[in-house]
C-alpha cells in the first residue's frame, strides 16, 4: 500500500529538481577564493600579532607606503591641470611685468590682453605658425636634436650648451605698431642658469626691462638680480648703438655717468661679479645673431620700409 502524504510530496515528473552547486578544489575560481580567504586570514593573523612584532610592523608600513602612493598619485593627477594654469599665469605675471605693464595687485589677464605671443625661426628671423596647434616650449625644443642646434665654444657665450630653433617673442601691442617687444633670455650665472625676459621699446634699441623668473645663485649675492632696484637700472639703457652694434654691459662696481659709454652700462652687483658677468654675457647671447639678431634686424627693416 502506498503512503498518501510521500505520495504528495513526490515531485511531478516533468519538474527540474535544483542540483546544489558543489565547488570542487581544483576549480580556477575556488582556488582563487580559498587563496584570497587563506591571504586575508594570514593578513588578519598578522594584525593581530601584538604591535611590536617585526611582521606586524612591516604589514603596516607596507600599507602606509601603498595608501599614501595611492593619495599622491591622484593628487599628482588632479592638480596637473592647476598647476599648468598656475604655471602660465606666472609666465604671463613675468612678461607683464618686464614691460612694466602690472600695477601692483593688477590683473595678469587684463594686463595680457595686450599681447600678441609669437614663434619665430631664429635662423630666418621670420615669424612662424607652424606651432600654432600643437603649443611649443623653447626649453624643452632646446633638448630635442631635431629642433636645436648645439653651440660651439665660441659661440656659446651664455654657457646654454644648445639653442632652440624657435623662440617664443611677445609683442605688446599689435604686430604691425607695438609698443614693446618682449625676448626671452637664459643663461649660465655662477651657481644656475637665469631664465627671465629682456623688453625693449619699440625702436628696438632701448631696454624697457628686464627681469629673471628662475635661478639658484646666493641670496644677497647673486640673487640681488631679483632686486626691484638693480632691475629698474636697466630702464632707459641703450642695448645697441646707433651703427647697430650690440654693446649693451654689467660692469664691475659702478657706472661712471661722466662715460661715453655709461647708457650701454648697468651696475654690476656687489660680490657677485660672476653672476653680473653672465646677466652680461646672456643678454649679448639672446641680442646678437646667434639669438634674436636677425629676428631684430628683420624688424628694423620692416620698420624703415
Ligand atoms: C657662499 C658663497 C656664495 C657665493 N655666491 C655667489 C653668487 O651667487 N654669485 C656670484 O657672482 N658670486 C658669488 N660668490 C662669490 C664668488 O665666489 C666670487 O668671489 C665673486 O663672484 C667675485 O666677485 P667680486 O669680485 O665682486 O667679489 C659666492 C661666494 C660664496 C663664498
Amino acid at each position: 500500500m502506498t503512503d498518501p502524504a510521500k505520495e504528495s510530496k513526490a515531485p511531478a515528473p516533468d519538474a527540474v529538481t535544483p542540483q546544489p552547486v558543489v565547488m570542487h578544489e581544483n576549480t580556477p575560481g575556488n582556488a582563487a577564493i580559498s587563496s584570497d580567504s587563506g591571504l586575508m586570514a594570514r593578513l588578519k593573523g598578522v594584525m593581530a600579532q601584538p604591535n611590536d612584532s617585526t611582521q606586524k610592523t612591516l604589514l603596516v608600513t607596507v600599507i602606509m607606503c601603498l595608501v599614501c602612493s595611492v593619495v599622491v598619485s591622484a593628487a599628482a593627477v588632479v592638480l596637473r591641470p592647476t598647476q599648468e594654469a598656475n604655471a602660465a599665469l606666472d609666465r604671463k605675471r613675468n612678461i607683464v611685468q618686464v614691460a612694466g605693464l602690472l600695477e601692483e595687485g593688477g590683473d595678469v589677464e587684463a594686463a595680457f590682453k595686450n599681447v600678441n605671443a609669437r614663434i619665430v625661426n631664429l635662423d630666418t628671423g621670420e615669424y612662424t605658425d607652424q606651432f600654432n596647434d600643437v603649443g611649443y616650449d623653447q626649453y624643452v625644443a632646446a633638448r630635442d636634436p631635431n629642433l636645436s642646434i648645439e653651440l660651439t665654444k665660441e659661440t656659446d657665450i651664455a654657457g646654454i650648451g644648445r639653442r632652440a630653433q624657435y623662440a617664443e617673442v611677445y609683442l605688446i601691442g599689435s604686430e604691425e605698431n607695438f609698443e614693446q617687444i618682449v625676448l626671452p633670455v637664459h643663461g649660465l650665472g655662477l651657481w644656475s642658469t637665469l631664465y627671465g625676459f629682456v623688453s625693449l621699446e619699440s625702436d628696438l634699441q632701448t631696454i624697457s626691462g628686464l627681469k629673471f623668473y628662475k635661478h639658484a645663485e646666493t641670496p644677497g649675492l647673486g640673487g640681488e638680480v631679483d632686486n626691484p632696484v638693480w632691475q629698474g637700472k636697466w630702464k632707459g639703457k641703450l642695448a645697441f648703438d646707433e651703427a647697430g652694434q650690440l654693446q649693451v654691459e654689467v660692469v664691475k662696481g659702478v657706472v661712471d655717468p661722466a662715460s661715453s659709454t655709461a647708457a650701454y652700462q648697468v651696475d654690476g652687483l656687489a660680490g657677485a661679479t660672476l653672476t653680473s658677468r653672465g646677466v652680461s654675457q646672456l643678454l649679448r647671447f639672446w641680442l646678437d645673431e646667434q639669438g634674436f639678431g636677425g629676428f631684430l634686424d628683420k624688424l628694423k627693416q620692416r620698420e624703415a620700409s
